[in-house]
């Protein structure tokens, strides 16, 4: 009886120690299991007189009978216990997701975007050039030499003598013909660099850059693609006008307008009543630029463009200062992005 009483409070004290399910296992059968200490205790039941056996027995069982309950209750409370941990551990706060406010795209990027998406259709690939240029590239390699007075017209950022910030996309024109022959259909969108600050010019601007070359390109070949940008991005009846103009590395030049997006032609504030936009530089690529960069000029011939997408970005979304695009104010971004 003193054993019972023994294995009986041993047992309480194992329980109390109890933390999982695993421990609980472990204590099962090391009391009520096969080899347990209540089974060797039902053996011993041989050694005592036959009279006092039913009472051992009975008083054995009992025991059993506790162990088990007591066992079966703290079961209960440990799984309660490992559900309410695991509910915890687990929580997914699915109310987060409202407070994230949702991203939207920059003007400039949905404007670059879309004008990627109408060249590549059009079968040009799209190129990405160095920010940091050589002299050579942004300036020589044009047909810029260096005591032009064509340097005048771009306020460059130098870094050194031969560094600089390039003030346009046009370098990548000379670093594309270098490497690959015709015929090239290429665009090159990206940042570009310039000392000027006031309502419609910001020291950091984007352009994007178009040059093709093959034999026997014309201008209107130039202006059927200039039709259909237009066209796409600004509406159907989008009209496409040249005006004789001047840059170093194209030969003639022409400076491109379309009819005002916001009058449809009649004239406005936005296009200060002439009907007009100028939206971009291009022209037939100076035969010089193509010996520069290695191509024969007798026999390859091209056309090149560059325009400013915060320009069309501004012209197209009614944005009145460039300086809006730059000011990192989100509700900008919200009032136009997708
Ligand atoms: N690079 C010129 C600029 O930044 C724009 C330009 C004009 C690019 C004529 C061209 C071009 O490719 O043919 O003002």
């Amino acid at each position: 009886m003193t054993k019972i009483a023994e294995i009986k409070q041993r047992f309480e004290q194992d329980l109390s120690l109890c933390q999982t399910l695993l421990h609980l296992q472990d204590l099962k059968s090391k009391y009520l299991g096969k080899s347990g200490e209540l089974t060797a205790l039902l053996k011993g039941i041989r050694d005592l007189p036959a009279e006092e056996r039913p009472v051992f027995g009975a008083k054995v069982n009992e025991l059993r009978n506790q162990l088990e309950s007591e066992l079966a209750a703290r079961t209960a409370v440990i799984k309660e216990e490992e559900l309410k941990r695991r509910l915890a551990d687990e929580k997914i706060d699915i109310s987060l997701c409202d407070m994230q406010p949702w991203g939207a795209l920059h003007p400039v990027t949905l404007v670059q975007n879309e004008i990627c998406d109408l060249m590549i259709a059009m079968g040009f690939e799209v190129m990405s050039g160095p920010e940091i240029e050589t002299d050579r590239y942004n300036f020589q390699a044009l047909n810029i030499p260096f005591d032009h007075p064509a340097r005048d017209m771009q306020d460059t950022f130098y870094l050194t003598d031969n560094l600089l910030l390039r003030t346009h996309t046009s370098p990548m024109q000379a670093r594309y013909m270098e490497r690959k022959k015709p015929p090239i259909k290429m665009i090159c969108p990206g940042k570009v660099f310039r000392s000027d600050n006031d309502a419609s010019h910001s020291p950091v601007f984007h352009q994007i850059e178009g040059l093709v070359v093959d034999k026997n390109v014309t201008l209107r070949d130039l202006k059927g693609t200039l039709e259909y940008l237009a066209s796409h991005l600004f509406g159907q009846n989008t009209k496409v006008r040249f005006r004789p103009s001047f840059f170093p590395f194209t030969e003639p030049s022409v400076e491109v307008d379309l009819t005002c997006c916001n009058c449809g032609g009649k004239g406005c504030s936005l296009c200060k009543g002439t009907g007009w936009i100028e939206v971009l530089g291009a022209g037939m690529v100076n035969p010089y630029v193509l010996e520069n960069c290695g191509i024969d000029s007798t026999e390859y011939n091209g056309y090149a463009f560059g325009m400013g997408l915060d320009r069309i970005a501004m012209i197209k979304y009614g944005i009145p200062d460039i300086r809006l695009l730059f000011e990192n104010d989100v509700r900008l971004l919200r009032q136009f992005g997708k």
